[in-house]
């Protein structure tokens, strides 16, 4: 079995001028790993802020880990040949969420699609370019005659949006990393194009690391998932047991303010009163300013405890079950 990609006790700080103060811990002691061989959608949920767009742009190598390696293939990313950094740039793609931020309005969906042919030398000739790009569109459910030869301002969000999908999935890639890609799109679409990501999977065997803050489109397309707060992982498993049964508080106000069409439970029932934060302390459980539950011994950070073989959570309220070793976070995780 070959790790596409894992993060490895990877740490990322921010820290804003000269003198450096007020460093951000966006991402905090995180493992995870990636198979080559068995294609998953993992979702990374948690509200603004929680860090889930750093853990995207660290996968991508678009940022540098503070603490911590970044492996492709068993190699650390910066340390990558010029064919293993091609590989690499090719194998794992990413959809954000802002449809048009790709799109330059002066080149059609033509040129679009034909750099990354051009660039990763994908097609010998014209034709078969054209076929690859077809095929491509098509995947996503576009009907190429409908968006060939347009400039953006001529296409929908919706179409816009399964553009860069398709843009992604022409280089064939392992790993698809879509940021939020349908908070922008309407509400019409998002099932949609979520469908869509999920045959990629299916169909093409390829990975897909969905981050977003919606659980309830996560819970329709992802087989796992983690959820993060202030950069740490709260908590891990399958999918199911995390959102029909969460066992951290904070997963479980996450859970209480998604407006299930249940019309006896009014919205905010369950809210939690948040409490006087003060400064938080870093060595502390950070959800310990806002859980309802805290205790004094969360001033401790706790480990992750493991509720059920796809199930664990980071709270010292299943203290009595056998801590994981936060670097076998992916054990956890069902493929
Ligand atoms: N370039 C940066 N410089 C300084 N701080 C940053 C930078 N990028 C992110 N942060 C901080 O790191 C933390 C995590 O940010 P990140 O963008 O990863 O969150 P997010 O979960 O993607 O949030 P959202 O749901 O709003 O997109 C935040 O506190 C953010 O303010
Ligand atoms: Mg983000």
């Amino acid at each position: 079995m070959t790790n596409l990609l894992e993060l490895r006790n990877v740490s990322k700080v921010y820290t804003r001028g000269l003198t450096h103060s007020n460093p951000t811990i966006a991402l905090r002691e995180t493992s995870l790993t990636l198979k080559d061989d068995e294609p998953t959608i993992l979702t990374v949920a948690g509200e603004s802020g929680s860090g889930k767009t750093t853990l995207a742009m660290l996968l991508l190598g678009f940022i540098d880990p503070t603490v911590g390696e970044i492996l492709y293939k068993g190699r650390n990313i910066r340390s990558l040949t010029g064919s293993e950094r091609m590989a690499y740039r090719r194998e794992v793609q990413a959809v954000f969420q802002d449809p048009f931020a790709v799109f330059n309005p002066f080149y059609t969906v033509d040129h679009l699609l034909t750099v990354p042919i051009r660039r990763f030398k994908l097609a010998k000739s014209k034709t078969e370019a054209r076929d690859r790009m077809e095929e491509a569109l098509t995947a996503v459910g576009l009907r190429p005659e409908d968006v060939l030869g347009r400039f953006p301002h001529q296409l929908s969000g919706g179409q816009r949006q399964r553009i860069n999908v398709a843009r992604a999935l022409l280089l064939r890639p392992r790993l698809l990393i879509a940021d939020e890609p349908v908070s922008m799109v309407d509400a019409s679409l998002r099932a949609n194009i979520l469908e869509t990501l999920r045959n990629l999977q299916r169909d093409y065997g390829v990975s897909i690391i969905y981050i977003t803050h919606d659980l309830t489109t996560a819970y329709h397309i992802a087989k796992s998932i983690v959820v993060l707060y202030r950069g740490g992982v709260m908590e891990a498993g399958d999918v199911d047991s995390v959102i029909k049964s969460p066992q951290h508080p904070y997963t479980q106000l996450l859970v209480d303010s998604i407006p299930w069409p249940n019309l006896d439970q009014r919205w905010g029932e369950h809210a939690i009163i948040a409490r006087e934060s003060g400064l938080h302390d870093p060595g502390a459980c950070p959800f310990m300013p806002r859980c309802p539950k805290a205790m004094d011994i969360c001033r401790n950070r706790p480990p992750l405890f493991q509720i059920t073989p796809h199930q664990a959570a980071a709270c010292y309220l299943h203290d009595k079950l056998p801590s994981v070793d936060a670097e076998r976070l992916s054990e956890l995780l069902p493929a």
